[in-house]
C-alpha cells in the first residue's frame, strides 16, 4: 500500500518511479585512489531499511488483502490510474529527481545501489496461510491499528535523524534532503489530481489526517507526534 503503509516508504516509491536515465555513471574505479576513504553508506541505509520488519508487514497485507473487502476497495483506488498519475506527478517533482539522483550517486560511490530498496518489496500469495485469518480482520480501521503496530515509524525516524546517536555525516545529510521535500508534498497534495485521490480514499474509510500526521512525523515535517487526543491514533500505545 504504497500510501498508506509503505507510506512510510514513500522514498521506497521514489525509488520504484526513478528512471534509469538518472542514475549517476559509475566511477571507475582508479578514481577513488587518493581521494577520500570510501563512505559507508550503502550500508548504513540498508541497516536502516532492513528494521522494518517487511515479513510481518506482509503477512497483514496479505490476510487483509484476501480477506477484507474494505480493504480491497482501497487497494484498488491505490492502484487505480489517477493513483497512478499522482504517484508519478510526485516523483516527477525536480526536487524529488534532485534526491533521487543524489541518492543513486551516494550509494554508487559507497559501493551499493538502489536496489537496496527492493527489501521493501511486497510480495504477496494468494492463498490463506491460515484459515482463520479470515476471521481477523477488520475493515480498514482494523488494518490502520495493526499497521501501526508493527511498522517502527519512530525508530526509523531515529535512525535517521542525526542525534547523539545518529552521527552519520551521509545519513544526517538525507535526513536533511527530505526534510526539504516538504514543500513538494504539500504542493502535490493540493493539486486537483492530489485532491482527488485523498478525498477517494477518505470516502473509503481510509484516516487520512493519521495517515498524513505519520507520514509527516516520518519525514521530519512535523514534530508534533499522532497521540494527542485531535486524531484516532491513540490505539497505538
Ligand atoms: C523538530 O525538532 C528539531 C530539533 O529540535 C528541529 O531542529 C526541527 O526544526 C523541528 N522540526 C519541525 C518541523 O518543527
Amino acid at each position: 500500500m504504497r500510501s498508506i503503509g509503505c507510506a512510510c516508504l514513500v522514498l521506497s516509491c521514489l525509488v520504484a518511479y526513478s528512471s534509469p536515465a538518472l542514475l549517476a555513471p559509475i566511477q571507475p574505479a582508479g578514481r577513488a585512489v587518493g581521494t577520500a576513504p570510501a563512505s559507508n553508506f550503502a550500508l548504513e541505509l540498508k541497516g536502516v531499511i532492513r528494521q522494518i520488519p517487511i515479513g510481518d508487514i506482509e503477512k497483514l497485507v496479505q490476510a487483509y488483502l484476501l480477506n477484507d473487502p474494505e480493504f480491497q476497495a482501497v487497494i484498488r483506488a491505490v492502484n487505480s490510474l489517477p493513483a497512478y498519475r499522482f504517484i508519478r506527478q510526485l516523483a516527477n517533482q525536480p526536487e524529488v529527481r534532485q534526491l533521487q539522483q543524489w541518492l543513486s550517486q551516494q550509494l554508487i560511490l559507497s559501493g551499493g545501489s538502489l536496489k537496496i530498496f527492493d527489501y521493501l518489496e511486497l510480495e504477496i500469495k494468494v492463498f490463506n496461510k491460515y484459515p482463520f485469518w479470515s476471521q481477523l480482520v477488520n475493515g480498514i480501521q482494523g488494518f490502520e491499528t495493526e499497521f501501526a503496530q508493527v511498522y517502527p515509524v519512530e525508530l526509523i525516524r531515529s535512525l535517521l535523524e542525526p542525534s547523539a546517536t545518529q552521527t552519520s555525516p551521509l545519513l544526517s545529510e538525507l535526513w536533511r534532503r527530505l526534510v526539504a521535500l516538504r514543500p513538494v508534498y504539500e504542493r502535490v497534495l493540493a493539486s486537483a489530481q492530489g485532491k482527488a485521490i485523498t478525498n477517494e480514499l477518505q470516502r473509503l474509510g481510509v484516516n487520512i489526517n493519521g495517515v498524513d500526521a505519520i507520514i509527516r512525523y516520518q519525514f521530519g515535517w512535523t514534530n508534533a507526534t499522532w497521540t494527542t487526543p485531535s486524531n484516532n491514533y491513540d490505539y497505538y500505545y
